[in-house]
């Protein structure tokens, strides 16, 4: 296991701390890292949401999502850590004079602004932030996707909390930044010699990103049905994953390095139109079916109201520079599906002449299979001679890579590793406003074919691999989606 370096001390403040966001992900994150010795003594988290309630009450609700063998001992020491305030976040009230008066003197302490609420409020919260002068020159801000739910309104909220905060202290979360297997793609590509001279249109026949989950919107299906698969995780997660397979190589890690390049692939992202939405676009959305041998609901008698909001996209992107001109990148992403699964596959193109017998068995192209989760791992499909006598047959196995297998660490959830980076001011791992903007220019286009091309919304039944739509769109190219598990 890699050693942990311990960050400076902080002071956190997190608005919309009763919230799920709070209390699933961001607490939990920094009481594992408190636990791990990651997080200075020093430290201090203020609490902030509408609700009165004392620090102990919070701490008890708060503790509900801390598991783990540690968690008595370290809980009692992490709790001390803790204070709760109640505040109207973007109007007037005491909880903002209790949080200043709880800063005050501190100013040159990192100090970090979590703003774990509807992006609706974030120019509010953050004009709030700047009227109380809480905001040092130390001071960053936090901020959770979607970044509004288009072009204009991103533009608006980016342009709210700008005039608060410097962009160098922004740090807009795309949680998919943080997953290890997401950071080893920059690695595996940038720190092998063996793939880059292929990773062009000249090597590369297309690639598949999907991102597949077995959930339903659930709890969170009154915000999921304003936002559709498509706001929620293509224009960020999906679109990240993109860049980091498309990009050219920055010059360093540096953040604005990294995000420059990644910024190059979304303006050459190629805007869909109207008129292509029946050959680029799928949307579906689950209705009743099988997850895991068991009955689920179809999404509207989730919601409790017919909607046409799509919990499944397929798209065929094209990317408009020199590298990949040609080179379908097939996305796709849903709820409801047959199994858990985000992968990317880079399917190779065949070798240029076949010198092997044709009775030995089919020469397949080599295929790079970037497992993100669950089972984490790379695999790379190769041709390999079948061992023992009988002449040339060939094989079609895998090149394999567990996580599992190869490595002991047991490593940091997205969320864990994301904030420890925003204290360490690592904005390599976070969006830049451009790049947002430039995300949502290319989702407005996909909103837009479909609206004017009248795309219909395909029914799945839950438990499946989507709309036979889907398949359509890749068997047309005479393609076939691959699954990574038989690959
Ligand atoms: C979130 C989306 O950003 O990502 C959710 O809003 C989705 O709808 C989630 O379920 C998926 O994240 P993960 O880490 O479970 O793949």
């Amino acid at each position: 296991m890699a050693e942990l370096v311990p960050v400076e001390a902080f002071d956190m403040v997190i608005f919309g701390a009763t919230g799920d966001l709070a209390r699933r992900k961001i607490l939990p994150a920094l009481f594992h890292r408190w636990c791990d010795g990651q997080i200075p003594e020093n430290s201090r988290i203020i609490a902030a949401a509408r609700e009165d309630m004392s620090t102990a009450e919070y701490l008890v609700r708060a503790s509900e999502f801390v598991n783990g063998d540690k968690k008595d001992k370290a809980w009692a020491a992490f709790s001390k850590r803790v204070t709760y305030t109640a505040i109207d976040a973007h109007g007037e009230s005491g909880g903002w004079q209790v949080i200043r008066d709880a800063l005050k003197g501190d100013e040159a302490k990192i100090r970090l602004f979590y703003l774990a609420l509807p992006p609706s409020v974030y120019g509010p919260v953050c004009a709030a932030i700047g009227k109380h002068a809480l905001n040092t020159p130390a001071s960053r801000i936090v901020l959770e996707k979607p970044i509004g739910h288009d072009f204009h309104s991103a533009r608006h909220i980016n342009e709210a909390v700008g005039a608060v905060f410097d962009e160098a202290s922004i740090f807009r979360i795309d949680h998919y930044l943080g997953k290890e297997t997401v950071q080893n793609l920059l690695v595996l590509r940038f720190a092998n010699m063996l793939l880059e001279p292929v990773w062009n249109a000249g090597g590369i026949d297309h690639v598949q990103i999907t991102v597949a989950e077995t959930l339903g919107a659930g709890e969170r299906a009154d915000y999921y049905d304003r936002a559709g698969a498509l706001r929620d995780m293509v224009q960020n997660h999906l679109l990240q994953l993109l860049c980091l397979v498309a990009m050219e190589p920055p010059l360093s890690l540096e953040g604005d390095a990294v995000r420059t390049e990644k910024l190059k692939v979304l303006r050459a992202l190629r805007l869909i139109r109207a008129e292509d939405a029946g050959k680029c676009l799928v949307r579906g959305q689950y209705g009743a079916g099988m997850i895991d041998g068991s009955p689920v609901p179809g999404y509207t008698d989730e919601l409790g109201q017919p909607s046409k909001t799509e919990t499944f996209t397929a798209i065929r992107a094209s990317i408009d520079n020199w590298r990949w001109a040609g080179v379908p990148f097939y996305l796709r992403t849903g709820k409801r599906m047959a199994k858990r699964r985000s992968e990317i596959i880079v399917q190779f193109k065949p070798v240029p002449h076949d010198i092997i017998r044709a009775d030995a068995g089919v020469l397949q192209p080599n295929r790079l299979v970037i497992r993100l989760q669950p089972d984490e791992g790379v695999k790379l499909m190769m041709m390999t001679k079948d061992p023992g006598p009988g002449g040339m047959r060939l094989r079609y196995v895998p090149l394999n890579l567990s996580y599992a297998d190869a490595f002991e660490a047991d490593y940091p959830d997205a969320y864990e590793r994301l904030l420890m980076a925003v204290v360490r001011g690592n904005l390599a791992l976070f969006m830049r406003r451009d790049e947002v903007e430039a995300a949502w220019r290319w989702t407005d286009a996909v909103i837009r074919a479909w609206t004017e091309g009248a795309s219909p919304v395909h029914s799945y039944a839950a438990g499946t691999d989507g709309p036979s739509q889907g398949a359509l769109l890749l068997s047309r190219d005479e393609r076939e989606w691959f699954d990574g598990d038989h690959a």
